[in-house]
């Protein structure tokens, strides 16, 4: 399956079409306009569109995609009893990542993901749902993928977001090269990228544990590193 990233809104978001030879499937795919043209200029039939959750700024396309292309909408409620979405014989699998909101999913397709607001590039979402044991554990089954896995967001924050971690880690040089890497018309990181400079994947690692002793704040257990560095953001 390849990926084509959709910029759309002002507030960065990232949409997405995973494509096989012949078919299509829109996640998030808030720049209608644009992924309808894509479809059509590479001969491929829009088959199902579906939201890595239910926020708003991530399924303003999904009418103006059901209703130009007759594909199939499938809800989270689906894909959360489904567990996959199949396309062209592969199957694409469906993680459940309560945390940002309770019904969050995350798409595992070869080797990337599509993580909407669970795991950005540099951050991880806010904690909506107030569920924030079950984030740790979202965050925890994808941190157990490959490190070399790519990792496609919700949004596109990286900028302020290496700001933010440069705060908290003024020395660490990787925050320069992911700076160096980033491209806004192709937004992406792998897992072992995102080890070296995300501080919210980073609640083990020696370095992020004593810049939040230096706070104050609790790092006794793997759960209050975590709600310690939740509370920064
Ligand atoms: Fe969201």
């Amino acid at each position: 399956m390849k990926i084509k990233q959709f910029r759309y809104s002002s507030d960065n978001n990232l949409g997405y079409l995973v494509y096989g030879e012949k078919t299509a499937l829109a996640i998030d795919g808030g720049a209608a306009k644009e992924i309808l043209s894509f479809v059509k200029t590479n001969d491929l039939t829009l088959k199902y569109v579906t939201n890595t959750h239910s926020h708003g700024d991530h399924t303003p396309g999904d009418k103006t995609l059901i209703e130009s292309s007759g594909a199939v909408f499938l809800s989270n409620e689906t894909l959360l009893k489904n567990r996959a979405v199949e396309l062209e014989g592969e199957e694409i699998r469906v993680y459940h990542t309560p945390g940002h909101s309770s019904d969050s999913v995350t798409f595992h397709c070869g080797n990337f993901l599509i993580t909407g607001d669970t795991l950005f590039n540099g951050k991880v979402g806010r904690c909506f749902s107030g569920d924030l044991k079950g984030f740790l554990n979202s965050v925890k089954l994808l941190m157990d993928l490959p490190g070399e896995t790519i990792i496609y967001a919700g949004h596109d924050y990286v900028e302020e977001y290496m700001a933010f971690a440069k705060e908290l880690e003024p020395d660490n040089p990787h925050i320069e090269r992911y700076l160096e890497k980033y491209d806004p018309a192709h937004v992406h990181s792998t897992l072992d990228e995102e080890f070296r400079i995300n501080p919210f994947l980073r609640f083990n690692d020696k370095k992020i544990i004593s810049v939040l002793e230096k706070r104050g704040l609790p790092t006794g257990t793997e759960y209050e590193r975590w709600e310690s560095l939740m509370s920064l953001m």
